[in-house]
């Protein structure tokens, strides 16, 4: 087992401003989003329940025209399943809480959790090429949008994704190389770098987000693609 001495004096002199603040921001920010999303989800689960069966008409696409891969799962499914954990994951290992009595910094600390949290790095980075596979849906046919007039209805997602794919390429990548950071940082073991990566992490997702599921709404704006 491996303790690493954190100086808590310097970290938190350096957390108390720049990158590292920003990053703790835009944790807050992401978990009020998914608050209004969770009460959102809540009513409609409340109004129609029982009529939800996600999987019901679920269409797999075959090895032909996909390139050789077999499609199942859709983009909401991989979102849901594969990425958020695992980047909520990255953004829970490092906590900084800042109060009265000072700073409280958890982090990695034993050789163990930063073997768990590269498991969870593998995850993210692998998991952005199964964005890149064609023919596959954006969401099962009866999903819709938990935020009307805030989240775009899947068939608009579809419409906004065929008009251009590129960028939607150029997305994945974005995830894919903030990914690597974090990878990088957790071989390194540097709670610092993993901090940067995670602010990295976060805009790349807001700025596909921003793109093709709540345009209008507005991501990070602090930068582009
Ligand atoms: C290349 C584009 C792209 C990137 C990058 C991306 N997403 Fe998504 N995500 C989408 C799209 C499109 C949707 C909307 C799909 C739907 O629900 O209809 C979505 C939806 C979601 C949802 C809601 C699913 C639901 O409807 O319940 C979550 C949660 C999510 N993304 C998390 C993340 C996280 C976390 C990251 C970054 C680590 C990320 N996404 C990066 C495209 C992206």
């Amino acid at each position: 087992m491996v303790h690493r001495t954190v100086n808590e004096d310097t970290l938190g002199a350096e957390r108390s401003n720049g990158c590292k603040l920003l990053f703790y921001g835009s944790m807050v920010n992401t978990a009020v989003r998914r608050l209004i999303a969770v009460s959102a989800a809540g009513a409609v689960i409340f109004l129609s329940s029982g009529c939800s069966r996600p999987n019901a008409d679920r269409v797999e696409g075959g090895p032909e025209g996909h390139g050789g891969f077999q499609v199942t799962a859709t983009v909401e499914e991989i979102m849901v399943s594969i990425i958020d954990p695992a980047a909520d994951a990255v953004w829970d290992s490092v906590v900084i809480v800042v109060n009265e009595n000072g700073i409280e910094t958890t982090q990695p600390e034993t050789n163990e959790d930063w073997l768990t949290l590269r498991r969870h790095a593998i995850t993210l980075v692998e998991a952005t090429n199964l964005l890149l596979i064609e023919g596959r849906a954006v969401a099962a046919p009866d999903s819709r949008s938990k935020l009307p007039g805030i989240d775009l209805e899947p068939d608009e997602i579809e419409t906004l994704l065929s008009a251009d794919r590129a960028t939607w390429l150029e997305l994945s990548g974005k995830l894919h190389e903030s990914g690597v950071q974090v990878l990088d940082a957790v071989d390194r073991q540097d709670v610092d770098a993993l901090l940067v990566a995670g602010d990295r992490l976060d805009l790349a997702c807001e700025n596909c987000h921003a793109k093709y599921w709540y345009p209008g709404y507005g991501g990070r704006l602090d930068e582009g693609p």
